[in-house]
């Protein structure tokens, strides 16, 4: 496909400003009903068009340019009836291809061996690292080779538990290559929900690391999956093999303990491997990875992903929502234990043979400034965040593009981001997606169209978002509702793992012949998108995705606790955090230390990115006569929006609410 550079049309690589677009006058109608649109950049408009018309045309001349063992049939799409309702996924149906192939072996081919594809910053500043294209295949190869031979085969399932050195994103390329289905598990999560997702997958290995320094304080992890993998046997699952990097920086092999027969250090055995490893070759729609995501009820998730159109699609993406140019140098600060993680610092970057800084450490240690830190070292061009940083003395005058994932961002921090950070002549790519998305959604794509503080504007090519009303009926124009998808889009999830059910029954059954997003969304008179929050349980802090029924069941598998209910607030650094209210058994009295034991329970069950910020003793949780929680009336006592408490007498009890407020008022 011709290669449409977005944005040179003044021939300058910096120091665009706003202003700059200002020429694009075309006036255009986008075909989602979107209404009329000043001043759309007609190129990238025309190419939205056609992605929407012919979209098996678009999809085909993209994948076109990626290594296929063998082509597609004649149509990307196929019907998929039973799930859709009728509308068409994407999917490169009959194509063979390899995912780790079109990220290595396939950009070595074009040249860029000695290119750098990884920059490896540690947790203590001057700790560092490196590997070129060529290296990195070298490593990706013998891990490959180390798992082939420890009888990981194509479709085998391999949980990654590690933090954010340039063994992960290797782990992920070496399953890749061999067919293996990774499923990455977030270094914070804990042994229990290790454990859970280990049980739900049966992996044939675990791949992990001793230790880790996060800031200034070490976690065990490889102690972290001999429990997890003490309780997986408890439930019927026994795993061979363990494999664990040493991670000298954090600590000696001879301190860590050890599962003799099971445990096998990486350096011991990975090294020893050749360097080449052929490539086995998947379908398209073969599975690439398994990642586990909070949903409002039950159980996390196995959100699947395949590899054609999930390869497709975080190329495609990556490119043009960040302006990719072959001299950038790209960051995103997410963990690749989220998605990311897997989209934007492993394969949509290097698919596009971009050069990626991995930065294992936390972005305010030693200080604050540790993430200027770095785009000054590295000089970043591409920096992709959740924007809840601060700035201070440093350049950063490398960047040229700004990305905003995770959170709607209000419009004062898109002006502090895109003023102070970006010093007014960075376009900020505020991407709406999802885990079932795969990759961006809703996107500005830089000089695409003038951009608003606040808005993720419009979709990316080929999605088709549409807002609308608790009944499910499409609304026009201005409005406000649920954003919902119409149609399909190349990096779509195909399913729940194991729970296809599950999968029709959250996405699909809410709003029938639309993928359901769980967002609340309006669409101004411009037609530009502005995302609300959820509209379900769900809680994002600092853009890692909670489900409130997980929390409350951890509370409550606290011997003391009756009951919980927890809701999302506002938070000024996390964008949203955790309110919990408590019922106690009856008899038990309130204490700072019950308080404290409360939120360990959490801390153990989940991770501690999930302790609650707040536990509010609650006698008694307001309900409804059929017993329903009323979770409306405990955000507002939550955010303190007394007088915003609307009806209450449909409540069993409304005196609840006042002892609630009462008890919210004193300190215990
Ligand atoms: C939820 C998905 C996708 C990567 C990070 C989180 C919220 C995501 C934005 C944005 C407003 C956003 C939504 C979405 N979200 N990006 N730019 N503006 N909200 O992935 O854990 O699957 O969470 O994050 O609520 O549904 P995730």
């Amino acid at each position: 496909m011709e290669d449409v550079s977005i944005y040179n049309s003044n021939g300058k690589r910096n120091g665009r400003t706003l202003d700059h677009l200002r020429h694009v006058e075309s006036m255009a109608t986008m075909p989602s009903g979107a209404g009329k649109i000043p001043r759309l950049n007609a190129v990238i408009l025309e190419m939205y068009r056609r992605s929407i018309e012919d979209p098996a045309g678009f999809w085909s001349d993209i994948a076109s340019e990626f290594y296929w063992k063998q082509k597609w049939g004649q149509e990307v799409y196929s019907e998929n009836t039973d799930v859709r309702n009728g509308t068409i996924s994407i999917e490169f149906k009959g194509g063979i291809t390899n995912i780790c192939c079109n990220c290595l072996d396939r950009n070595l081919e074009s040249g860029i061996s000695d290119k750098f594809a990884l920059y490896w910053e540690g947790n203590e500043p001057g700790v560092d690292g490196s590997l070129t294209y060529r290296q990195l295949l070298e490593r990706v190869c013998q891990l490959a080779n180390y798992m082939k031979d420890i009888a990981v085969r194509k479709g085998d399932a391999v949980v990654i538990y590690l933090p954010m050195l340039m063994e992960l994103p290797i782990a992920m390329l070496a399953c890749a290559r061999i067919g293996a289905v990774h499923s990455v598990v977030f270094a914070g999560f804990s042994a229990e929900s290790l454990a859970q997702r280990i049980v739900d997958c049966k992996p044939k290995v675990v791949l992990t690391c001793n230790a880790v320094m996060r800031g200034s304080k070490i976690i065990y992890l490889r102690d972290i999956v001999d429990k997890a993998l003490t309780e997986s046997t408890g439930n019927g699952i026994s795993i061979d093999t363990c494999l664990v990097f040493e991670n000298q920086l954090a600590m000696k092999r001879e301190a860590t303990k050890w599962h003799e027969g099971r445990d096998v250090w990486w350096q011991d055995v990975v090294p020893k491997y050749p360097t080449t490893c052929s490539v086995e070759w998947v379908d398209a729609e073969d599975p690439l990875f398994l990642l586990y995501t909070s949903g409002s009820t039950g159980k996390p998730k196995g959100v699947l992903h395949t590899t054609g159109g999930y390869m497709i699609w975080t190329a495609t993406t990556f490119k043009y929502a960040f302006d990719y140019k072959p001299s950038d140098i790209y960051w995103c600060t997410a963990d690749c234990g989220w998605i990311t993680g897997h989209s934007y610092v492993s394969y949509g970057p290097l698919l596009n043979g971009a050069t990626v800084v991995v930065f294992e450490g936390a972005p305010n240690y030693p200080d604050s400034g540790r993430c200027w830190d770095i785009v000054d070292k590295y000089n970043v061009t591409i920096f992709y965040t959740a924007p809840t940083l601060y700035v201070t003395r440093y350049s950063r005058k490398s960047l040229r593009v700004l990305g905003s994932v995770g959170e709607p961002i209000n419009p004062s921090a898109w002006r502090w981001y895109y003023n102070v950070v970006g010093d007014s002549r960075c376009p900020i790519s505020d991407t709406w997606w999802q885990t079932e998305t795969g990759g961006f959604m809703i996107t500005p794509l830089p000089g695409a169209w003038p951009q608003k503080p606040g808005s993720a504007t419009f979709p990316f090519f080929g999605v088709q978002p549409v807002i609308v009303d608790e009944k499910g009926t499409e609304i026009e124009g201005q409005c406000s509702g649920y954003l919902c998808v119409k149609g399909s889009w190349p990096g779509a999830f195909r399913t729940l793992y194991g729970d296809h059910e599950r999968y029709e029954t959250t996405y699909f059954k809410p709003f029938p012949g639309y993928y359901f997003t769980g967002d609340g969304c309006s669409r101004d008179k411009d037609g530009y998108h502005w995302l609300t929050g959820r509209v379900d349980d769900v809680i994002n802090v600092s853009g890692h995705r909670i489900g409130t029924a997980e929390v409350e069941s951890a509370l409550v598998s606290h011997p003391q606790c009756a009951e919980a209910a927890v809701v999302g607030v506002e938070h000024e650094i996390k964008g949203q955090g955790i309110y919990a209210f408590v019922t106690l058994v009856e008899g038990v009295p309130y204490s700072e230390e019950l308080r404290k034991s409360l939120v360990n329970a959490v801390r153990n069950q989940i991770g501690a990115f999930a302790a609650p910020d707040t536990i509010h003793w609650a006698p008694a949780l307001p309900k409804t006569r059929s017993g329903k929680i009323m979770r409306r009336i405990l955000r507002k006592i939550a955010s303190r929006q007394l007088d915003e408490l609307g009806d209450t007498s449909t409540l069993a009890e409304p005196a609840v609410v006042d002892q609630l407020i009462a008890l919210g008022n004193s300190k215990i």
